[in-house]
């Protein structure tokens, strides 16, 4: 498969066209954001890290029932994957407070929530993806009630299967957020990607970040953590 035209370029992404119209090619990028994009940087070796590893993580996810934008594998930064129109919501689920929660609602980090908790953030950079509810998201014409209770079954399956999933590595799934899609036929799919750009990763045992936070905190060993997340995956 071959890419023909940039369709759009993101802040960790490129998207292209290709022969096929039902696919695109995405290309994963080195580059790293934070603060809204204002602050700016290169996290060496990330891009083919949250290729792969995003490819691996969806595989399981499908064998759990979880359809998923993923088609192919092209190589270490490159993957087909379907053509859908992006829900417009980031969805967030949460088992221990951290971040924005910790912030907003005045508690430390760590607490491990007796059920984990789900929250939408509408897509919007110029509004700077404001906190809404599912009824706002309909008021919005962001999802329909059936795509948002589909959304919410599968973001929670995502949950259970990645916090077992991570624990057997030594890690521990703090929050991430999830990007829906919806195919021409009108099915939701999981899409975008869950690496350590999207996820809190702690080491069970040390509670040592290993994710994107030794980034936007500007915390050093940015790249460690990400060879260290692609050692525990792939153990290389
Ligand atoms: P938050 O605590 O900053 O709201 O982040 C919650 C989770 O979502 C965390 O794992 C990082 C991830 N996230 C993204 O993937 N993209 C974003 O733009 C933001 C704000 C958070
Ligand atoms: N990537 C997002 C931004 O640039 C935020 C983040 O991941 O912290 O705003």
């Amino acid at each position: 498969m071959e890419k023909t035209a940039q369709l759009y370029e993101g802040k960790a992404k490129k998207v292209f066209a290709t022969e096929d119209p039902s696919l695109v090619i995405v290309s994963y990028k080195d580059d790293a954001t934070a603060l809204d994009g204002l602050k700016k940087g290169t996290i060496v070796g990330k891009g083919a890290i949250n290729n792969r590893m995003s490819n691996y993580l969806m595989k399981l996810l499908e064998k759990s029932g979880v359809p998923t934008h993923l088609v192919e594998e092209l190589n270490d930064r490159e993957t087909v994957v379907k053509k859908v129109s992006i829900v417009p919501l980031e969805v967030i689920i949460r088992n221990i407070s951290a971040g924005s929660f910790a912030k907003r609602y005045g508690v430390e980090e760590g607490i491990v929530f007796a059920e984990p908790t789900i929250e939408f953030s509408y897509k919007n950079d110029d509004l700077h993806d404001p906190l809404i509810n599912s009824y706002h998201a309909l008021a919005l014409g962001l999802a329909t009630k059936d795509e948002i209770e589909t959304i919410k079954k599968y973001a929670f399956k995502v949950n259970e299967v990645l916090k077992e999933y991570f624990k057997g590595l030594g890690v521990t799934l703090v929050d991430f957020k999830l990007e829906f899609g919806k195919t021409p036929d009108g099915t939701i799919v999981l899409a975008d990607e869950i690496s350590p750009d999207t996820c809190r990763f702690w080491d069970s045992k040390t509670n040592e970040k290993l994710d994107k936070d030794r980034f936007r905190r500007d915390m050093g060993g940015v790249e460690d953590a990400y060879n260290e997340m692609m050692r525990r995956v792939f153990g290389e």
